[in-house]
């Protein structure tokens, strides 16, 4: 079923293709031209580095100087799976990946047929495969609506998680999460023994300056996203999307969608509801928002996306 989309990318070509977190737009890490043909498609700015794809933990000594035990212990832990690891690069990683910095991204995806696919035409970069600023894909139909129906892209339905990956620095001290994401902080500390830094994105220059990714609005439908304010009522308003986790609205509508703290579900649909939204003719997306007592350990992932989504 992949014999394709290899081909077309050992000849060079992109492809996009499910992992557990989103849909992303691969092309072989080490050709140049596949490479650019990425931030072409995109219309990604060339500053903002790309995650390079492996599928075996040896391999990323391709791409790191520097692998340090407690980078093992991580990978160990949690690949294949939804972290990001940053490394000082090695100087023949090419430029256009890394954007010119000294470090290199790396991360192991779980999906199998991302498994597949990076061991017969890897390792690839792959950033989320959606037009720059637009939410990023988790189902094939989003990569269509951004890159056109004769796209080539592998169809393996709605992803599992439906928020990118967490992005952890180890080339900084004390190690700092850049983007959270479904491997929460406190797991990371738990594994390594030590405290890392999490302040994210926005708060932090120097996250913008390190992690160029941060810098740029996300994740964003042309609907307004606002936070649900603490009276406001929910109306059933055809042009307001609501989506709630856990107050319960006085009536139900189609405009209304109810989580009832699950929400990994939310995560899961978030860029789908923002999609549909558009799609529905609604002008805003209303979100309730998360209290400090409510735990789980998405929040941190979603209120980093909504809170960018928020214009
Ligand atoms: O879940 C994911 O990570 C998805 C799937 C397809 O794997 N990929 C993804 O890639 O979200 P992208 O390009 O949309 O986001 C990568 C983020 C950006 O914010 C980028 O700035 C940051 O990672 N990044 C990449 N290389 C970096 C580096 N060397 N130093 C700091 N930040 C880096
Ligand atoms: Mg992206």
């Amino acid at each position: 079923m992949l014999d394709r989309y290899i081909q077309l990318l050992r000849e060079g070509e992109i492809v996009a293709f499910p992992t557990e977190t989103v849909y992303g737009l691969g092309a072989d890490a080490w050709n140049p031209s596949a490479v650019q043909k990425v931030f072409k498609k995109k219309g990604r700015p060339s500053d903002n580095p790309l995650i390079v794809h492996v599928d075996t933990i040896p391999a990323v000594e391709q791409f790191a100087r520097e692998v340090s035990d407690e980078a093992r212990t991580l990978m160990h832990h949690f690949w294949p799976g939804p972290l990001t690891l940053i490394f000082k690069k090695k100087a023949e990683v090419l430029d256009l990946v890394t954007a010119g910095l000294d470090t290199v991204a790396i991360r192991w995806p779980k999906h199998p047929l991302s498994q597949e696919l990076i061991a017969q035409a890897g390792p690839l970069v792959a950033p989320s495969a959606n037009s720059s600023g637009r939410p990023s894909p988790t189902r094939a139909e989003h990569v269509r609506e951004d890159f056109g129906e004769d796209f080539p892209v592998i169809d393996a339905g709605k992803t599992a998680i439906g928020l990118e990956s967490t992005v952890l620095d180890l080339s900084a001290t004390p190690y700092r999460i850049y983007r959270p994401g479904a491997i929460s902080w406190q797991e990371i500390e738990k594994i390594i023994g030590k405290k890392i830094s999490a302040d994210d994105d926005k708060k932090s220059d120097n996250t913008a300056a390190k992690s160029p990714g941060t810098r740029y609005t996300h994740y964003a439908p042309d609907a307004i996203v606002r936070w649900l304010d603490v009276n406001e009522t929910i109306a059933m308003d055809s042009r307001t999307l609501y989506l709630l986790h856990s107050r319960r609205p006085k009536q139900e509508g189609e405009n209304i969608i109810v989580y009832e703290g699950d929400f990994q579900k939310l995560g899961r649909e978030l860029y789908d509801r923002f999609r549909q939204a558009d799609q529905q003719g609604y002008k805003a997306v209303v979100i309730e928002p998360f209290a400090d007592e409510q735990e789980d350990s998405l929040i941190p992932a979603l209120k980093n996306r909504i809170q960018k989504a928020v214009k």
